[in-house]
């Protein structure tokens, strides 16, 4: 993929062995791609609720993903996950911003299709690398390794993340430019609908 922006936009409402019901829009990309900033502005703009996978999680369990990674391992991470993918078919009018493991998931992309346009927020490794490097919280990113980390894990999610209807380049344009741009589209998916 280049740094280009990149463009993807189809309208699967028959897809799935039935109608796509667009109530929200869900950003998945990997971490450091802006999803809880680009969707807290969205929220506001649309008068929509901010939903945080993330969050949610922590709210729940009580203590940060590093500390559910560290005392009960990222399979753990990975069953609260699935459970608020599945709560999330519920809700109407929220953006919903996703844990960078979750959009690469093709069964939560399925699920999340019924209910939501999903915009894939995409940056190259080095670009994440930047953004990443002196945050701490992200337990997968923790280690020496972490640049290579990036690079392999984001190599075998690309995949999955393309299956979004949306995909944008993230690297050149702000936070703000990125929301605008992808406000444009979910009315437009609305609208079409
Ligand atoms: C993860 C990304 C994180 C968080 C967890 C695992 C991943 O979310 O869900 O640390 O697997 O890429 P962000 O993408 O919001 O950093």
């Amino acid at each position: 993929m280049n740094n280009r922006a990149i463009w993807r936009i189809f309208w699967l409402f028959y897809a799935m062995g039935g109608p796509r019901h667009i109530r929200n829009l869900a950003l998945i990309g990997f971490m450091g791609t802006g999803k809880s900033s680009t969707g807290q502005i969205l929220a506001h703009q649309l008068g929509f609720q901010f939903l945080d996978t993330d969050a949610l999680i922590e709210e729940r369990a009580g203590v940060s993903i590093a500390r559910i990674f560290e005392q009960q391992g990222e399979a753990v991470f990975r069953e609260l996950e699935a459970k608020v993918v599945a709560e999330l078919a519920t809700r109407s009018d929220t953006i919903i911003s996703t844990g960078g493991g979750l959009g690469a998931n093709e069964a939560h992309l399925a699920s999340l299709k019924h209910h939501a346009l999903i915009a894939c927020l995409w940056a190259g490794p080095e670009a994440i690398w930047q953004r990443v490097r002196h945050q701490s919280h992200r337990p997968l990113l923790n280690g020496p390794d972490a640049q290579d980390k990036i690079r392999n894990l984001l190599k075998q999610r690309e995949s999955a993340y393309r299956q979004a209807d949306i995909l944008i380049n993230t690297e050149l344009r702000s936070v703000k430019d990125v929301a605008q741009q992808l406000l444009y589209h979910f009315k437009e998916a609305r609208n079409a609908a």
